[in-house]
């Protein structure tokens, strides 16, 4: 096919070992959902509850990647990335959270490391994408302390198995999702609606982080640690003192709470107050333990999000187009994101672990002529390039997502994949998103071939 050119200036060169990946995760894709010994998820519960997801659905079958996984593998590779991020389902590897392991379950991930390995490309391992054990959930979840150290446990025996091939190790994926989304609105897995409860979750999510970090390195984990925060810069409204302030207490909960604690060792002032009495319970050194230093911090970025007082903005007020998530097209916040992080906080190594976009795609033809996402993505990579051109050290950029997949309580009516899945065949189309995006990569590794003469 034509690949369409990517708009960019000359001022966006990428360095030479620039990661450019694609991503998954565990529940969205592989199905099985109790194949071979797993255990069940809060996920595998949370669809079950009547009116959870939008279409009814649940991830029972997804991609069935389980079940297909050399075959997208073969995928992964073809597209010339140099990265592929996926996600280990805790139950599937640790039934219950704690105890017995399945060596089946292990089994696959280290077919999956090691495919990845023997076709080039390097395995960027999340150990935590939301589906949590459902029998911790039982007994608290992440709300209950415990869990931060069943977690450690679960970090240390994947490490034991794949930690000496894996190029990097995420903790957990947007913890703020799994707090608020989860704990606070009730509108994602485990289904719970309460500030203090979803406050405590944050809290026990980075300290499961900051004792994972201490555990793995002292466990001489080779692989590059750190943690993966879905950041948006957070606009006003209106100049209103009013929408001001909501856009100030937005980003406490969002942005600072996280950042402040990962690299300043405290919570925000501003967001402690607002939360009065639903403040989490922090021990000793807990503060200390979260700050342990990372090697990278991981951002998911989409969009940016605007805050008013009376909660009356919605996207498509400010005429800007929108994904089919109704999620404002925003590639300078990207930019703006990341200089901000750069500018506020002693952050290592920065990697864009999530962009994409959910359009609507048709198949017709064999062929996805998807020009919205490939223009979104254009520009959000344009975007990655303006931050490093001022300075900020971004070390990779990774596609949300390699296929289209379980899109959460949305079902499967979303469809995030630069690769078309029909859910009925499991057939695999390569949109012309992948396509571009393989002429792209094709045109960075020549560039360096180039310029080193090889
Ligand atoms: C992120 C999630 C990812 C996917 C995208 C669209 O919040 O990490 O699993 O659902 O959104």
């Amino acid at each position: 096919m034509n690949a369409p050119d990517l708009p960019l200036d000359p001022h966006c060169r990428f360095p030479d070992d620039f990661v450019w990946g694609v991503a998954t995760s565990s529940y969205q894709i592989e199905g099985g959902a109790d194949a071979k010994g797993k255990g069940p998820s809060i996920w595998d519960r949370f669809c079950r509850q009547p009116g959870a997801i939008a279409d009814g659905s649940n991830g029972d079958v997804a991609c069935d990647h389980f079940h297909r996984m050399p075959e997208d593998l073969d995928l992964i590779a073809s597209l010339g990335v140099s990265a592929y991020r996926f996600s280990v389902s805790w139950p599937r590897v640790q039934p219950a959270g704690q105890g017995a392991w399945n060596a089946a379950g292990l089994d696959f991930y280290e077919r999956l490391v090691d495919g990845l390995l023997t076709r080039g490309v390097k395995p960027y391992l999340t150990l935590n994408h939301w589906d949590l054990p459902d029998a911790l959930q039982q007994r608290g979840g992440w709300a209950q302390r415990d869990t931060v150290h069943c977690f450690v446990d679960y970090a240390l025996g994947i490490h034991a198995r794949l930690g000496d091939r894996v190029a990097a190790i995420t903790t957990h994926n947007e913890p703020w999702v799994i707090s608020t989304m989860g704990h606070e609105r009730g509108v994602f897995a485990p289904g719970l609606t309460s500030c203090a409860t979803a406050v405590q979750v944050a809290h026990h999510l980075l300290l499961s982080h900051g004792l994972a970090l201490r555990a793995l390195r002292a466990a001489a984990c080779r692989a590059r640690l750190g943690i993966v925060l879905n950041l948006a810069p957070i606009h006003a409204a209106t100049a209103s003192a009013a929408d001001q302030a909501a856009a100030r207490l937005e980003d406490g909960r969002l942005v600072r709470w996280y950042m402040d604690a990962l690299f300043h060792t405290r919570y925000p002032a501003d967001v402690l107050e607002f939360l009065g009495a639903d403040a989490p319970r922090v021990e000793d050194g807990d503060m200390s333990t979260i700050a342990t230093p990372m090697d990278f911090l991981g951002i998911n970025y989409y969009s940016r999000s605007v805050a008013s007082a009376d909660g009356s903005w919605h996207a498509g007020r400010s005429g800007l187009a929108l994904t089919d998530m109704g999620w404002e097209v925003f590639p300078s916040g990207l930019t703006e994101l990341l200089l901000r992080l750069h500018r506020d906080w002693p952050v290592p190594s920065l990697y864009v672990k999530e962009n994409g976009a959910a359009f609507r795609d048709e198949l017709v033809d064999g062929r996805v002529h998807d020009a919205e996402r490939v223009a979104y993505l254009a520009a959000h990579i344009a975007a990655v390039g303006d931050a490093l051109a001022q300075g900020v050290p971004v070390a990779g950029y990774i596609v949300w997502s390699l296929l289209d997949n379980f899109e959460w309580a949305s079902g499967y009516a979303k469809r995030f994949g630069i690769v078309h899945v029909d859910y009925a065949t499991q057939r695999r189309t390569l949109k012309d998103s992948a396509h571009w995006y393989r002429a792209f990569l094709q045109r960075q590794a020549l560039r360096i071939a180039q310029a080193t003469g090889a």
